[in-house]
C-alpha cells in the first residue's frame, strides 16, 4: 500500500515538474547603461532588426551594434557634439515635453563617443558553454526573430521571451513547436534536414528512423549538433 502511494506521489511531482519546466515566467529586463528603447527603435521609427544585429545571418551571433552605428544616426559628422538641441530631429531624440529622458540618455551616448569607449551592455541572452546556437542557420532558414524573442518591437528594454532550455530546442526541432505558415513554408523549402530527408526519399531511402516519429520534424535532434 504505501509502494503503491509513493509511487503515484513520484508520479504526481515528476508530472509537476514538467508542467513548470514548460511554465517559463520571464524575468526583468536588467538595467542597461543606456535607456535603450527597442520599441522607439524597431517599433516606432521602423529600423529593421539587422540594420543593427546584422551578422544575424551570416554568424554565430547575432551581434550588438557599435557606438559607431549609433552615431551614424544621432551625431552626424558635419556638427560637432557642442550644440546638440539645435540639430535635426533624427540627430538626437527631441525633449518630450518637460521630460529630459530622451535627451539625458542621448547625451550618455554621446560621452561614451568622446571618451572612445564601447557600451557596457549587460547580456541578456546566454545558453551554457556546452551547447552552441548558430543564429544563420535559423535566420536562413526563414525564422523570424520574433519567434524566439518575443515582440522585441513592442518592448522598451529587452527581457528573454523564451526559456532556450533543451526542451525548447528540441520541441521545435522536431516540428511540434507552431509556426507561422510563412515561416512553415520556408523551412519546409530551405532546411538543410528537410531538403536531405526529402532527397533520401526521392532516390528510394529508408528515412523511416529519420520522420517516423515526428513527421514534421524541421532540423536534426543529435545530440552532437548542439552539443561540443
Ligand atoms: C537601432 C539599433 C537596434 C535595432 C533596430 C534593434 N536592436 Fe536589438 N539591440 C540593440 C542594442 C544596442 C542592444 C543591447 C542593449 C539592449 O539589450 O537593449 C540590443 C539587444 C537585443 C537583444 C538582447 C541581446 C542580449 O543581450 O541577449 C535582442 C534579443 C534583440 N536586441 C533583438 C532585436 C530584434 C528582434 C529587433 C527587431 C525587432 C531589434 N533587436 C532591433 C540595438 C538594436
Ligand atoms: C537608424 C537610425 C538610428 C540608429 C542606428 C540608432 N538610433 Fe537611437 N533613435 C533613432 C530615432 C529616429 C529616435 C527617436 C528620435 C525622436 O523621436 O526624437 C531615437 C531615439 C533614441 C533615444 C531616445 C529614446 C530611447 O531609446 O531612450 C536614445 C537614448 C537613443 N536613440 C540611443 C541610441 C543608441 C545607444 C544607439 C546605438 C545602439 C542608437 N540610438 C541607434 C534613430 C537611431
Ligand atoms: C530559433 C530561435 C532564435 C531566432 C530565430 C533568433 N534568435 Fe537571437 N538568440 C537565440 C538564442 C538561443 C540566443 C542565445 C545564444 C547564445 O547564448 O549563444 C540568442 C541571442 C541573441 C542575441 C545576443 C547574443 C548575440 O547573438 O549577439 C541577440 C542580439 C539576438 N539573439 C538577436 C536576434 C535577432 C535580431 C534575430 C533575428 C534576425 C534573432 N536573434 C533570431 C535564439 C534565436
Ligand atoms: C522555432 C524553431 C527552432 C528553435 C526554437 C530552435 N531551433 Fe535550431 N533549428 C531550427 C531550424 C528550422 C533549423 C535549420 C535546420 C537545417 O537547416 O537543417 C535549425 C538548425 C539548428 C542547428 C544547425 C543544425 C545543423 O545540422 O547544422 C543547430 C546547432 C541548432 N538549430 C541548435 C538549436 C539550439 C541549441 C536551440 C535552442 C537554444 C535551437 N536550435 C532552437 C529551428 C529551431
Ligand atoms: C537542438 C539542440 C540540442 C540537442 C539536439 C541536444 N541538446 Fe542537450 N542541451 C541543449 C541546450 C541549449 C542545453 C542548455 C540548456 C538546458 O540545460 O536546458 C542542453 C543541456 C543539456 C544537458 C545539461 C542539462 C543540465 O541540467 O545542465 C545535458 C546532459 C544534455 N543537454 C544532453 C543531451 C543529449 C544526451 C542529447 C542527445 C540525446 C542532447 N543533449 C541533444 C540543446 C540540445
Amino acid at each position: 500500500m504505501t509502494k503503491v502511494l509513493r509511487i503515484a506521489a513520484m508520479a504526481l511531482l515528476s508530472m509537476a515538474a514538467a508542467a513548470s519546466c514548460r511554465d517559463y515566467s520571464p524575468p526583468d529586463a536588467p538595467k542597461q547603461p543606456i535607456a535603450f528603447y527597442h520599441n522607439v527603435h524597431a517599433g516606432d521609427n521602423k529600423i529593421p532588426c539587422m540594420y543593427c544585429h546584422y551578422t544575424a545571418d551570416r554568424s554565430v551571433d547575432a551581434g550588438i551594434p557599435s557606438v559607431q552605428l549609433c552615431v551614424g544616426c544621432h551625431v552626424p559628422a558635419s556638427s560637432a557634439p557642442t550644440s546638440l538641441r539645435g540639430q535635426a530631429q533624427l540627430a538626437f531624440p527631441k525633449v518630450k515635453g518637460n521630460d529630459s529622458t530622451w535627451y539625458n540618455e542621448g547625451q550618455k551616448l554621446v560621452d561614451y563617443w568622446r571618451r572612445g569607449e564601447g557600451i557596457p551592455w549587460v547580456r541578456i541572452h546566454k545558453i551554457p558553454e556546452h551547447a552552441k546556437f548558430p543564429h544563420y542557420s535559423h535566420v536562413n532558414a526563414g525564422l523570424q526573430c520574433q519567434t524566439c524573442h518575443g515582440k522585441v518591437e513592442e518592448m522598451k528594454e529587452v527581457f528573454q521571451a523564451s526559456s532556450l532550455r533543451m526542451g525548447w530546442c528540441i520541441d521545435c526541432h522536431r516540428g511540434e513547436t507552431p509556426l507561422s505558415a510563412a515561416e512553415e513554408a520556408s523551412v519546409k523549402a530551405r532546411s538543410s534536414f528537410v531538403r536531405k530527408v526529402n532527397a533520401m526519399r526521392e532516390s528510394g531511402g529508408d528515412v523511416r528512423g529519420l520522420t517516423a516519429t515526428y513527421p514534421n520534424q524541421r532540423a536534426s535532434t543529435d545530440c552532437v549538433v548542439c552539443h561540443y
